[in-house]
């Protein structure tokens, strides 16, 4: 393949797996658990009430990264990337069953070893309380907050769709 066909060529899906003990860490798109992590990601403090379908469409344009105990799905974390210069680390959680034994904390490691995250000129993300966790594997508050700018939506899912004025 020519650089130029390599670029519009479709992205071959390869999966990326770690064990560890029972569990395991797939991106494997296909034994994600819609029903899991939407049930999650809708009671969550940073997306209450998301609907089903843009899980659905924001895990599809992600690369996401599952964690799993047999068949049963009790983790989860996505990146938006790339693959590149940035990365967004998303909706990270692990099910309260499973937490406390070192899963969160491997998660991140493993997301962070992926090959085609390797020498990014940027990682960033939001927390309200996980600070620490972050810290573990090398976050830091933002050295230049000023520079920093958004346009947030805190409330989106809990107004109607219908009652919107489209942006001009
Ligand atoms: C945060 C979360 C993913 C951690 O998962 P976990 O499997 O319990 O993580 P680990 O067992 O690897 O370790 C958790 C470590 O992070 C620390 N920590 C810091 N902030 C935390 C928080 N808000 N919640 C849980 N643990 C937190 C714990 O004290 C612990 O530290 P230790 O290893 O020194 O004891 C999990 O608690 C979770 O899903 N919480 C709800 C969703 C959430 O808040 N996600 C993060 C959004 S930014």
């Amino acid at each position: 393949l020519s650089i130029a066909q390599a670029l519009v060529a479709p992205r071959k899906a390869e999966v990326f797996e770690r064990r560890r003990g029972d569990y395991l860490i797939s991106t494997d798109p296909g034994k994600i658990d819609l029903d899991v992590v939407h049930g999650f990601l809708s009671c969550a403090y940073w997306c209450q009430g998301i609907p089903r379908a843009v899980v659905e469409r924001a895990v599809h344009n992600s690369l996401c990264f599952g964690v799993y105990a047999e068949a049963r799905q009790v983790g989860f974390a996505r990146v938006i990337t790339d693959r590149a210069t940035y990365a967004y680390l998303a909706d990270v959680f692990v099910l309260e069953s499973d937490r406390d034994r070192g899963l969160g904390t491997w998660l991140l490691k493993v997301i962070m070893s992926y090959p085609e995250l390797q020498r990014l000129r940027r990682w960033s993300l939001l927390t309200r309380d996980a600070h620490d966790l972050y810290r573990k594997v090398g976050f830091k508050s933002p050295a230049m907050p000023e520079r920093y700018m958004e346009i947030g939506d805190p409330e989106i899912y809990r107004r109607n769709p219908a009652s919107e004025v489209p942006r001009s």
